[in-house]
């Protein structure tokens, strides 16, 4: 009889990417995925460690299995991802009824680990970092789903250490993969059917820097050049390594969708200082200005932490100045969590939770007013929209995305999956748009 596996993923893009590499794995060892955790031989999580949240969200999930491993003593419980490279063994340790943990460079020894679970009851944990060879060998790699939008990792890691954040502490080291690579991946993904490829790393902006390979900017232009590729996008960039030349894509290259996620995190000189971001808010605004001049339709997103140990009323006066100045279309907004072994973790806070929630409050309220502004300007417009498969909501439509990424459900037939059509901007919500086709 076949086994099934049930897979959770938390946090970003990689670890979406991640988990689908997991069900790939997990499919050539004889296990089909299920949707619920109670019909399962094996179950997962996936986890994220950026902020507190995330963290104890994996450990609340941890604790809804074990009345299931309390029935079932055989069912098998495995941790990947961000947590599982931060605690390793730890989490052995503190969660018994636990089988296995894997780190994010350790996802190709899944198979390994599940058989020898199975085979032996034995515990296993593989958390070691790898070198440069075995992890360009083992990037995640086209998965056989079938799609119009599909993401390609670039590259993977982090060597920026901004002061609150964990992640190069639990993926490593900056690696970018050979440009052939990447392009022979689209072009065998174009063929399968993909209409738009969103180029994934985190920070995409340094792609090819450590590895003497072409710049971002020119990878960006062969993707152009691939026959049948209708969209490209990227995440996430880095203020500090946008170059002019990567600027000037948004206004040469067709292909580019005209939105960019452009992570301020603070408005304040002093702030940024503090977070080792590497600009100022005068640097920052110089390159969106720049955006705008070379595409004047273009959109950005940004993200936001709001209460950094330290800060002052004066330094988020700054950052909702800036908010106001570049008129952001959506803002992700976070408080500030510590995380133990980054710098910031080690710098005295002195603000009260009340101030930040009220600080954030503020944040988010103008944030609203500037998201609103800039969706309620597409009312009525008719725009290109590729349309990416039926409608979520079930009610028989169909529905596809704007150059800013915008969701619009429209009436349609399913043949325009795939196509670029116009549709007409009829209502405009607060997590999507309404159409009718032109
Ligand atoms: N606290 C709050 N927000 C954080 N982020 C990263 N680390 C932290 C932290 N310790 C936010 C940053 C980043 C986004 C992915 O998460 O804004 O851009
Ligand atoms: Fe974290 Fe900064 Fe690297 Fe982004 S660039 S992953 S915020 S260290």
């Amino acid at each position: 009889m076949k086994k099934a596996f049930y897979l959770e993923t938390f946090g970003c893009q990689m670890n979406v990417v991640d988990s689908e590499r997991i069900v790939a794995l997990l499919e050539q060892i004889g296990y089909s995925q299920v949707d619920a955790a109670d019909k399962a031989d094996l179950l997962l999580l996936n986890t994220c460690s950026i902020r507190d949240k995330a963290e104890r969200k994996v450990y609340g999930h941890l604790g809804r299995f074990k009345p299931l491993k309390d029935q079932r003593p055989e069912l098998i419980i495995g941790v990947g991802g961000c947590v599982a490279q931060q605690e390793g063994e730890r989490m052995l340790d503190t969660v018994p009824y636990l089988d296995l943990v894997f780190g994010t460079h350790n996802v190709h020894r899944l198979p390994e680990l599940v058989t020898q679970a199975e085979k032996h009851r034995s515990r296993g944990c593989a958390t070691e970092f790898l070198g440069r060879e075995e992890r360009l060998g083992n990037f995640p790699q086209r998965s056989q789903l079938d799609s119009v939008t599909r993401f390609v990792t670039v590259m993977q890691g982090c060597d920026n250490f901004c002061s609150y954040c964990i992640v190069p502490y639990v993926r490593g080291r900056e690696i970018s993969r050979p440009s052939s690579e990447i392009l022979a991946e689209i072009e065998a993904l174009v063929a399968q059917g993909v209409r738009e490829v969103t180029l994934l790393g985190q920070n995409v902006n340094s792609y090819g820097l450590k590895e003497d390979e072409i710049s971002f900017a020119q990878l960006l232009k062969k993707m152009n050049d691939v026959e049948g590729l209708e969209r490209i996008r990227f995440m996430t960039s880095h203020p500090k390594d946008m170059t002019d030349e990567l600027i000037d894509c948004f206004g040469n290259l067709d292909k580019l969708c005209k939105q960019i996620h452009l992570p301020l995190q603070s408005g304040s000189d002093r702030v940024l200082k503090l977070m080792n971001r590497g600009y100022t808010a005068a640097d920052y605004l110089q390159k969106v200005e720049r955006l705008k001049a070379v595409c004047p339709e273009i959109r950005l997103s940004t993200d936001i932490i709001v209460g950094f140990p330290g800060e002052t009323e004066a330094d988020f006066l700054d950052t909702l100045e800036m908010v106001k100045t570049v008129k952001y279309a959506d803002a992700f907004t976070f408080l500030f969590s510590s995380r133990t072994g980054t710098a910031a973790s080690k710098l005295k806070d002195d603000q009260s939770s009340v101030q930040k929630q009220e600080r954030f409050e503020r944040l988010c309220a103008l944030q609203n007013q500037n998201s609103e502004a800039v969706w309620q300007a597409d009312q009525g417009k008719v725009l290109p929209v590729l349309v990416e498969g039926e409608s979520k909501q079930g009610d028989g439509q169909i529905f596809g995305r704007t150059t800013w990424n915008r969701i619009v459900n429209f009436e349609g037939d399913k043949d325009l999956i795939g196509k670029t059509v116009s549709v007409k901007i009829a209502k405009v919500f607060r997590n999507s748009n309404l159409g009718e086709l032109v």
